[in-house]
């Protein structure tokens, strides 16, 4: 998707942060709305719609596949006529969804029986990373995917024969909500009743999503971490309008950045806070991090707030292993906060972080090591020292959210920060460097931005 490899950040010494923001919408709902919307019976309407290049490559897939998408416009809003569960046609080729690991574990469940061959491709990241997470349990249900040599993508989904699914009850080999998520998709095509244990709670807006489209659904605790989701095959999905929050993930950029910069008070307004996402709040108020809530309220069957984050001098600890699911995106921020911290912050039962858009323990952990922060990686996290950030050139991978989490990095570093590779950062946040420097940070590109 961004061809515009060369970005590089600069990101200056110092500075804080101010003012009334709102990040753009959340990244894992505006994958779904699309393709809930697109399935459902008649017209429907989104609202906040994140238009980064990830939930565009959703977005332009079903496009391809014959439905009628208006939009996004300026303030997000995207009109979908839904063609019901059976009205997708056969795209004229290969389906290429970028960076975006939700397509194309999402679309491997929704698309194993639609009755055409269809094949789906990524960038090289995304061509790396593991997908026989979602093609095992589809294939159990009985599908037929070919993958490249590792289990990898492209993934060629053959149901020209009309493959019929088995309802399947499966338990998530890791706290994954793409691969539940993909298995629930596979479900609504499957004869009987499909479950899906989680062995931690994952974020849960494909089930709240379905809900909210009229499919039922029943959610068991099990214990105090295990659920179990099931649903039973042929239903149909009722149009309802989505109102996407502001996405908590980009929203924790900004989160760490007013919490590690003194004279920082910052407030991000209607910030999804389902509880499966708020790790991220948790964890810097382990922390010390002063952060308060308010403006509580329920769209669409997802809770939202405005975030209040002032400056405070935060102290390293363990991270709970519980809250490490509810933060899986958040890690690169959080150990540059770590970083800023007194005392020792150690991560563990975070395997999951090397198989995301780069191994983020070793991007963070190299990064981290050249701006001279004592930290080492461990197979499943890292253990961070605070200290002082010197200055230096870091390497994002391609990786927006250890691009922008270095960005932050500057307000507490003795010098400049230079990171390179940053052109994906539009898959989840365009506009960051606007926004970032409107609420006082001194950071530039140079290169070209598209959005
Ligand atoms: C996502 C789930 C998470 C997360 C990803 C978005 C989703 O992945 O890292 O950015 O929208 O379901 P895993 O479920 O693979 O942990």
């Amino acid at each position: 998707m961004s061809e515009q490899q060369s970005i590089s950040y600069i990101a200056h010494p110092g500075g804080h942060l101010n003012g009334i923001i709102r990040v753009p919408g959340d990244k894992s709902i505006s994958h779904r709305s699309i393709m809930l919307g697109s399935l459902g019976k008649g017209r429907m309407t989104i609202s906040g719609f994140l238009q980064g290049e990830d939930s565009l490559a959703t977005l332009k897939a079903f496009r391809a596949m014959g439905v009628s998408i208006e939009g996004p416009d300026e303030l997000g809003r995207v009109i979908i006529e839904g063609v019901g569960m059976y009205g997708l046609k056969a795209p004229g080729q290969a389906l290429d969804l970028g960076n975006s690991g939700t397509s194309m574990r999402l679309l491997t469940g929704l698309l194993a029986a639609q009755g055409f061959n269809v094949i789906l491709s990524g960038d090289h990241s995304l061509s790396s990373r593991p997908m026989k997470r979602v093609t095992d349990p589809v294939k159990q249900m009985g599908a037929t995917i070919e993958t490249g040599s590792n289990g990898t993508a492209p993934l060629k989904i053959l149901s020209n024969n009309k493959t019929q699914l088995q309802a399947i009850d499966y338990v998530l080999p890791m706290a994954s909500a793409q691969v539940k998520s993909c298995v629930l998709l596979a479900g609504l095509y499957a004869q009987g009743q499909t479950c899906v244990t989680e062995p931690a709670p994952t974020r849960d807006h494909t089930e709240r999503m379905l809900q909210g489209f009229g499919y039922e659904l029943t959610v068991t605790e099990l214990d105090q971490q295990r659920r179990k989701i099931c649903l039973q095959g042929g239903g149909q999905l009722q149009a309802c309008d989505i109102d996407v929050p502001a996405d908590i993930s980009s929203a924790a950029f900004f989160m760490v950045a007013a919490s590690i910069a003194p004279g920082s008070d910052i407030t991000l307004q209607h910030v999804g806070t389902n509880p499966t996402r708020i790790g991220i709040i948790n964890i810097l108020q382990l922390m010390g991090a002063d952060i308060s809530l308010a403006n509580k309220q329920e769209v669409g069957g997802e809770p939202v707030a405005d975030i209040r984050i002032r400056y405070a001098q935060l102290k390293g600890i363990h991270i709970p292993e519980e809250q490490v699911p509810l933060a899986i995106d958040e890690f690169p921020a959080i150990a540059i906060a770590a970083a800023c911290a007194r005392g020792q912050t150690i991560l563990t039962g975070a395997e999951e972080l090397r198989v995301k858009e780069s191994d983020r323990i070793q991007a963070m952990v190299d990064g981290l090591q050249i701006l001279s922060i004592d930290c080492y990686g461990t197979d499943d996290g890292m253990i961070i020292n605070g200290g002082e950030l010197g200055s230096g050139t870091v390497d994002s991978l391609g990786d927006h959210r250890i691009a922008m989490s270095f960005a932050m990095a500057a307000l507490r570093a003795k010098g400049s920060i230079t990171i390179n590779d940053c052109a994906n950062v539009n898959t989840s946040f365009p506009g960051f460097i606007k926004l970032a420097q409107n609420c006082g940070l001194q950071v530039d590109y140079v290169g070209e931005i598209v959005c």
